[in-house]
C-alpha cells in the first residue's frame, strides 16, 4: 500500500472557489467579474448570472482575426449598470430624507473621452436626465455637437477658459443648450457678459468655489485655500455683486466644488458638501433667485483592492453611503437656513467608467532565480587551494541549509556573495569564480525558501525570500501607454490570470512591461491589509499562451497614457451582449502601427521607406544584395511600418 504523506492529506484539491477567493475577485470587482466552471474569468456586464462573457473566449476568437494582445476590451453595458446603479442611490438617498429637489449626474468627459464611451453614456442617461462635463475647448466642441437632444440636459463646462471658450458657450447657449459655464477666475465672469451682450443672450453661470475644507487622497489639492480653481468667498460675492448691478442676478444658477479624486474617507465628503450646501443657502438669501443646483464635482471612489478600508486604493463607504450622506447634507443645511431644495448635481467618473474596461497581456517569457543548479564536485573546487574565500563560505553556506540554521545560512550566504563581488571588482575574483558564487549564492536562497515553507512558522529574516526569489514576468504592453497611473502615482489595480484558475499557481512574479525602462514594471499588487510584492502566477507552459488581465482600467488610463519607446495605442473591442446571451463584437479600434506611431513624432512613413529603398538600390549596386533580396527586404519594412508597436505571436512570414 502507498504511503500517502501526512501533507497530502491535508491538502485538498484546489478549486475555481479558491482561485476567486486568493485573488480577491468578490471584493473588488462587485458582482461584474466571476470564474466559470473551467476556470476562465467572465464578465458580467450587468452582475446577471448567465449573462457573461468568457476572456479567454473573446481573447483567442479576436487573435484569430489578427487582433492579439495587448488588447484593451470594453464591456458596453457596463456604464449603463454603472449609470443606474447612480441614479438608484440617489433616488433612495432622496426618499429617505424627504428631500424635495433633484439628483442629476453629469459626466465629466475627461475621465474617458473615447467617442463610444461619451456617445453611450449621453444615449443611456436620456432617461434619467444625465448630462456631460467638459474640461477644455476640444471636449466642449465635441459635447455641443453631440448634445443636440430636444430636452437639453445639463452641460457644465470646468477648466480655465479664453475667449473663444466662452463665446463657444455662449452660442451652444443660442443653439438651446442648457450650458452653464463655471467661472473658475473673475476675468472669466467678464467674457461671460462681454459675448452674452454681443449674442443677445441671457447667460447662465456658475461658480466654482475654494472651500476651506481641504480635499482628501492624492488629489487633496483640488480643494482648499491653494486649490488651483475656484474663487474664494470674497470673489463669490464680488461676482454675484457685478451680476446684481446689471440686473442678471438670476443668472447665477449654480454653485460647484470638487473635493478631490478617489476621496477614500467618506469625512472629506462630509465635511465639503457641508460647506459648499452653506455658500449655497447663504447666496440664496443675498437674493441669488436664480441658484437651483449645488454641483458636488467627482471624487467617489473606487474600490480598487476590494478592502473597504480608508486607503487610497480603496474607499471606506459605499456608493449608497456617499448618495446619502450628499444628500442628508444638503437637506440639513437648507433645512436650517430655511432655502428650497437644490437639485444636486454630481460629476462623478471614475466610478462610473473604471469598472467597463480592461487591459489583456500576454506574458512572453519570464526570468527566474530559483532554477540555478551548483557543480556536483564542489568537494572538488572546495579542495582547490587558489579558490576565494567567499567561494568556499557560500560552498559552506549551501551544505549546512537545514530548518535549524536557515537564518544564519541566509545571513552567511548575503555577506559572502557580497565578498565575492567586491572581490571581483577589485579584480581579484576570476569571471568564474564569480558565475559560480552568483550560482551558490541562488541556489542557497531557493532551498532555504524551501525549507522556511515548511516552517510552522516563517522567521521574520526570511520572509522577503518570497520577494527576492519572486520570476519576472515579461508581459507584453507597455506601463507607460496602458497604465500610466500605476507609474506615475502608483496606482494598484487588480491583476488576475484570466484562465488556468482551476490549477492552483504555483509561482509568485512581479511583471516586466517591453519598454527599455526599469521603470516599466507592476511590483505592487492588492491585498486586503497590504500591498504584496508579488503576484500569485501560473507556471508558462511550453508553447502555450498565458494572459494576464488587469482590471477597472476604464477611468483616465487610455488617454492619459504616453508613447514611450514609441508603443502605441493597442487595439480597443467593444463588447457586449446579444438577445441569447451570447457575447458579440460591437466595433473594433485598430491599435496605432509604428508608422503611425512615428508620424506622431513628424516622421514620415513615406519618406522613411523611401530613403529605405534607396538604401536598398544602393546595397544592389555594391552587390550586397540581390534584386529579389532587395525587393524582400523592402516589403519587410514596409509591412513592419504597417504593423502593430507590440509583439506579434508567430514571427514574420
Ligand atoms: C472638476 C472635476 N469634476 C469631476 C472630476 C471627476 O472626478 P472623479 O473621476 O474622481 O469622479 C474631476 C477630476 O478630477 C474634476 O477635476
Amino acid at each position: 500500500m502507498a504511503i500517502v504523506p501526512f501533507r497530502s492529506v491535508l491538502e485538498r484539491a484546489w478549486t475555481t472557489a479558491d482561485a476567486a477567493e486568493r485573488y480577491q475577485l468578490a471584493a473588488w470587482g462587485k458582482g461584474y467579474f466571476t470564474v466559470t466552471p473551467n476556470g476562465h474569468i467572465a464578465v458580467r456586464p450587468e452582475k446577471v448570472e448567465g449573462q457573461e462573457i468568457d476572456l479567454l473566449e473573446v481573447v483567442e476568437e479576436l487573435r484569430g482575426r489578427g487582433l492579439a494582445a495587448p488588447l484593451v476590451l470594453r464591456f458596453s453595458n457596463m456604464v449603463t449598470h454603472r449609470l443606474r446603479d447612480m441614479r438608484d442611490a440617489f433616488a433612495a438617498a432622496i426618499a429617505e430624507n424627504s428631500y424635495q429637489g433633484r439628483y442629476q449626474a453629469v459626466y465629466p468627459i475627461k475621465v474617458n473621452q473615447q467617442r463610444s464611451v461619451v456617445e453611450e453614456v449621453y444615449r443611456y442617461g436620456s432617461d434619467y436626465g444625465f448630462g456631460l462635463e467638459v474640461g477644455s475647448k476640444p471636449e466642449l466642441l465635441a459635447v455641443i455637437a453631440m448634445a443636440d437632444d430636444p430636452h437639453p440636459r445639463l452641460i457644465v463646462c470646468n477648466g480655465f477658459k479664453d475667449d473663444d471658450y466662452i463665446k463657444s458657450v455662449i452660442l451652444a447657449t443660442k443653439l438651446g443648450r442648457a450650458i452653464v459655464p463655471v467661472v473658475e477666475k473673475l476675468d472669466e465672469l467678464d467674457l461671460i457678459l462681454k459675448h452674452a451682450d454681443r449674442e443677445g443672450v441671457r447667460p447662465r453661470i456658475g461658480v466654482r468655489v475654494k472651500l476651506a475644507s481641504e480635499g482628501a487622497g492624492r488629489w487633496r489639492g483640488s480643494a482648499g485655500a491653494k486649490s488651483k480653481f475656484g474663487l474664494f468667498v470674497g470673489e463669490v460675492l464680488t461676482l454675484f455683486e457685478r451680476l446684481r448691478e446689471r440686473g442678471l442676478e438670476d443668472c447665477l444658477e449654480l454653485v460647484h466644488c470638487h473635493p478631490g479624486s478617489q476621496l477614500h474617507n467618506i469625512r472629506r465628503v462630509k465635511d465639503a458638501i457641508g460647506e459648499l450646501a452653506h455658500v449655497y443657502a447663504e447666496l440664496v438669501k443675498l437674493g441669488a433667485s436664480g441658484l437651483r443646483y449645488l454641483d458636488v464635482g467627482g471624487g467617489l471612489g473606487v474600490d480598487y483592492d476590494g478592502s473597504q478600508t480608508n486607503f487610497p486604493s480603496s474607499m471606506n463607504y459605499t456608493l449608497e453611503e456617499y448618495a446619502n450622506e450628499v444628500v442628508y447634507r444638503v437637506a440639513s443645511v437648507c433645512a436650517e437656513k430655511e432655502v428650497p431644495h437644490p437639485t444636486i448635481v454630481t460629476e462623478s467618473g471614475r466610478a462610473l467608467a473604471a469598472y467597463q474596461s480592461l487591459l489583456i497581456v500576454n506574458v512572453v517569457g519570464r526570468s527566474a532565480l530559483d532554477g540555478f543548479e551548483v557543480p556536483e564536485d564542489l568537494d572538488e573546487i572546495q579542495a582547490e587551494a587558489e579558490v576565494s574565500q567567499p567561494v568556499l563560505d557560500l560552498i559552506e553556506a549551501n551544505r549546512a541549509v537545514s530548518e535549524r540554521r536557515a537564518v544564519e545560512c541566509y545571513h552567511d550566504a548575503i555577506q559572502a556573495h557580497e565578498q565575492a563581488l567586491n572581490l571581483f571588482n577589485l579584480g581579484y575574483l576570476t569571471l568564474m569564480e564569480r558565475g559560480l558564487a552568483e550560482r551558490l549564492f541562488w541556489k542557497t536562497c531557493s532551498d532555504l525558501r524551501g525549507v522556511a515553507r515548511r516552517m510552522p512558522s516563517m522567521p521574520e529574516e526570511l520572509q522577503e525570500l518570497e520577494s527576492v526569489l519572486a520570476d519576472i514576468y515579461f508581459c507584453n504592453f507597455s506601463v507607460f501607454q496602458s497604465l500610466p497611473d500605476s507609474w506615475a502615482i502608483d496606482q494598484l489595480f487588480p491583476i488576475v490570470p484570466i484562465h488556468r484558475l482551476d490549477q492552483k499557481p504555483s509561482r509568485l512574479a512581479v511583471l516586466a512591461d517591453m519598454t527599455c525602462d526599469s521603470d516599466g514594471k507592476i511590483d505592487r499588487f492588492i491585498h486586503m491589509r497590504d500591498i504584496k510584492m508579488t503576484l500569485p502566477v501560473h507556471d508558462l507552459v511550453a508553447g502555450e499562451d498565458y494572459y494576464l488581465g488587469v482590471f477597472l482600467t476604464g477611468a483616465y488610463q487610455e488617454t492619459l497614457g504616453d508613447l514611450h519607446n514609441l508603443f502605441g495605442d493597442t487595439h480597443v473591442v467593444h463588447l457586449g451582449l446579444d438577445e441569447s446571451n451570447a457575447w458579440r463584437i460591437e466595433e473594433t479600434v485598430e491599435g496605432d502601427t509604428a508608422g503611425e506611431v512615428l508620424s506622431y513624432l513628424q516622421y514620415d512613413a513615406d519618406a522613411l521607406l523611401a530613403r529605405f529603398e534607396a538604401s536598398c538600390g544602393r546595397a544592389v549596386q555594391r552587390e550586397d544584395l540581390s534584386e529579389e533580396e532587395a525587393e524582400r527586404v523592402l516589403a519587410f519594412y514596409r509591412a513592419k511600418l504597417e504593423g502593430y508597436t507590440y509583439l506579434e505571436p508567430g514571427g514574420s512570414s
